[in-house]
């Protein structure tokens, strides 16, 4: 082996993720109860250009094709979400047979290819029909979110072993409740911090449930993680980079361990946190299985003294290599996380569940896709991986976010975050090249950092 050639341990998951919303369309075919983000999206000004994901990649036509691709491409796990409103469109109660089929399908094709799956249960697609009860900031949503895991547990659970509660609960209670970006759109902090009380208890509580009908199962959780560093050495923005990293990573890491919500943030909601019932933090704090991790980039934050009412620290100054996103590319972050999730948290099994960029693609006049930036991206953020399994941090898989080009939320489709181009207007797929580079470090196993 030459220098600069990195070996993964032999049984390390190589895979790509994807979400219902973001490439299955069919929004209201066979059965489908509307989503939150049907709603959202067809409300006008609410997402860039009027985009929708009625369509998106047609996944939901074309998955027999799109497992023949990952096939193709030699992936060795698929992390998938299912749409709740599919499965019961009532969010609870009668169950739509022709969703549970079409996953069900999905899982068995899978299988036949040698692609392990893993299923993400929420991914952000609450069905209407619940918001319109109140959604997370309700507490009865915990229940209906318990019966939705045992409905698809019991129905896939022969089958799939490896289960994702829930993907970014901060995403889901902070952007959709209180910054107002993402569906259901609400601008109220107090709703946001019930939503993110009743989204972790909903874990908490479904786990125990999902091991009940799938005793081989493993459990985990993804949160979207990033350090928080401050934009000076001042008191005031070391400061706010400390209460930044108590609002995205440990409102959430801390009572998913047992050591309850992090007093420094209690303080400044301010919010007596009411919803939090006797048993609640134990029920939060069950043991899971793995650790997803969503890694995108770091926050670089400046205190913010604009007025006492508005003193939200900011995320200010993002460096000079940055994607579409405005997202600074820092490799060295993930690095950073996950050294932080296992010598502070101890947290003993790792999925690297969502890692990518995006950039400008564009077809060449000989049909190829060629995306040198992505392929540096993911390559830098590979190596931050293999030291991190080198300093004993125990990450077992990585998925590149994304397998296809999709609707990318607030974005639309001018986000392209795929390994794989698609051609919105005729749903061609053409694998870019990262998706070939891709291919290959997984057949060899191997990540040669010289190349
Ligand atoms: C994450 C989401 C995923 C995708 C990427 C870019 O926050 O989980 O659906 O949008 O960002």
């Amino acid at each position: 082996m030459s220098e600069g050639m990195y070996t993964f341990p032999k049984d390390f998951i190589w895979g790509v993720a994807t979400a219902s919303y973001q490439i299955e369309g069919a929004w209201d075919e066979d059965g489908k109860g509307e989503s939150i983000w049907d709603r959202f999206s067809h409300t006008p000004g609410k997402i860039d250009n009027g985009d929708t994901g009625d369509v998106a990649c047609d996944h939901y036509h074309r998955w027999r094709d799109d497992v023949t691709l990952m096939k193709e491409l030699g992936l060795k796990a698929y992390r998938f979400s299912i749409a709740w409103p599919r499965i019961l469109p009532d969010g609870w109660g009668e169950v739509n047979q022709v969703g549970i089929d079409f996953y069900s399908q999905l899982v068995d094709a899978l299988l036949e290819m040698g692609i392990e799956p893993f299923v993400t249960l929420y991914h952000w697609d609450l069905p209407q029909i619940l918001q319109d009860e109140g959604g997370w900031p309700v507490r009865k949503i915990v229940d209906a979110f318990t019966e939705y895991a045992d409905v698809v547990s019991r129905a896939l659970g022969d089958r799939v072993k490896n289960w994702i509660t829930l993907n970014e609960p901060w995403v889901s209670a902070f952007v959709g409740y209180s910054m107002g970006h993402h569906a259901p759109g609400y601008t109220d902090q107090d709703k946001a911090i019930a939503a993110s009380h009743h989204l972790l208890l909903s874990h908490g509580q479904a786990v125990p449930v999902i091991r009940a009908n799938c005793p081989a199962a493993n459990v985990g959780i993804t949160l979207n993680l990033s350090p928080q560093e401050p934009a000076s050495p001042s008191v005031a923005d070391r400061k706010a980079s400390t209460w930044m990293d108590g609002y995205i990573n440990r409102l959430f890491l801390d009572p998913l361990v047992g050591r309850g919500y992090p007093q420094d943030m209690v303080n400044s909601f301010g919010n007596a946190m009411e919803f939090i019932k006797p048993g609640d933090m134990d029920t939060i704090s069950v043991p899971v299985d793995f650790l997803g991790v969503n890694y995108y980039s770091r926050g670089i934050v400046r205190s913010n003294n604009i007025s006492e009412e508005d003193n939200e620290p900011r995320t200010v100054f993002r460096g000079d290599e940055i994607t579409e996103m405005d997202w600074e590319v820092y490799p060295k972050g993930l690095y950073n996380i996950l050294g932080r999730l296992y010598f502070d948290y101890a947290i003993p099994a790792i999925h690297i569940t969502e890692n990518g960029a995006a950039f400008v693609d564009e077809v060449s006049h000989n049909g190829q896709v060629d995306d040198p930036h992505r392929v540096s991206y993911l390559k830098r953020h590979l190596e931050m991986v293999k030291k991190a399994i080198q300093i004993g941090v125990p990450v077992k898989g990585y998925f590149a976010w994304s397998l296809l080009d999709n609707f990318e939320w607030g974005y639309g489709y001018s986000k392209r975050f795929g390994i794989v181009y698609v051609d919105f207007q005729t749903q061609q797929r053409i694998p870019k090249s990262s998706a070939k580079w891709y291919q290959k470090v997984i057949l060899e196993n191997e990540l040669d950092a010289t190349a």
